[in-house]
């Protein structure tokens, strides 16, 4: 919710210019970085990847919410309008552990499921992310809270994340590929229809994962549907901006610079040279 303050009108004419904040563990927010851009090429984008304390999933609940924390902190820094936690891995073990009170949020998890369940013919749909997601159970409770008829097949996938940020992402990968056969072979046999890539770094290998489910199945990325559900929340606040001209993404991360621009290219498909920061929190 937006706080009192920020509601009248003066005030939401300078919030409009702000930018949107996005966050996740490492590269893996650019997914909906990518979906923002598209559906709102005016607005400022600030990301923070921490890619010094990447993988998440693999952590403890604590550790988890501790890092989140810290990460919005840092994006708050910063003249932000609402944040993004594009992160499964976050947005599960914040589901009922708010992290942000004082300005619109969103998670992935709701957009996801939101889409997954309208897509799925069958009501059967797939769901793959990090350890720390499927052990949370978050989108299989909240899938049973909201869709109690839609069946859940949950598979964690702990080395996609690993894959994806050493660049192992060509179609024709051999060991991407064994590992993607490994892991969803045992999703594809139960017929699922639907497939929701509950980890935002997973839709940069959407291809090969598309190729081993079956163009029958309809991929789901929770990164884009959360940046879809930002230019929908915002615009029911009034609070997209009216700026004329392309607005400018400027990233922050807690490691190399370098290896953030080298790999970015396979999340954007677009060079961020000079746009990308060192920060330390
Ligand atoms: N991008 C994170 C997610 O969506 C996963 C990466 C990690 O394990 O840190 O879950």
């Amino acid at each position: 919710m937006i706080p009192e303050r920020r509601t009248d009108l003066a005030d939401k004419e300078n919030i409009r210019d702000y930018a949107i904040g996005v966050f996740d563990s490492g590269m893996g927010g650019l997914t909906a970085v990518k979906e923002l851009n598209r559906i709102l090429p005016n607005e400022n984008i600030i990301y923070f990847g921490d890619t010094a304390r990447i993988p998440y999933g693999s952590r403890s609940r604590e550790t988890i919410l501790r890092y989140a924390t810290e990460d919005v902190a840092f994006l708050k820094q910063h003249k932000i309008k609402m944040i993004i936690a594009a992160c499964g891995t976050v947005s599960s073990v914040a589901l009922d552990t708010p992290i942000v009170t004082d300005m619109p949020f969103t998670g992935v998890i709701a957009p996801a499921i939101e889409a997954a369940c309208k897509a799925t013919k069958n009501k059967r749909i797939g769901l793959i992310g990090t350890p720390a997601t499927i052990k949370s159970g978050s989108y299989i409770h909240a899938i049973a809270n909201t869709h109690p008829e839609v069946m859940v097949v949950p598979q964690a996938c702990p080395l996609f994340v690993h894959l994806v940020e050493n660049g192992y992402t060509d179609f024709n990968n051999p060991v991407t590929r064994l590992v993607a056969e490994e892991y969803l072979t045992p999703v594809k046999n139960e017929n699922v229809d639907v497939l929701i890539l509950g980890c935002t770094h997973y839709p940069v290998i959407a291809d090969l994962i598309g190729d081993i489910m079956g163009k029958d199945v309809v991929l789901v990325s929770a990164g884009a549907e959360a940046a879809k559900f930002t230019k929908q929340h915002l615009d029911e606040l009034e609070l997209l901006s009216d700026r004329n001209e392309k607005g400018k993404n400027t990233y922050y991360v807690s490691d190399s610079t370098e290896m953030f621009e080298e790999n970015a290219v396979n999340f954007l498909h677009e060079n961020v040279h000079g746009d990308v920061f060192r920060s330390d929190f």
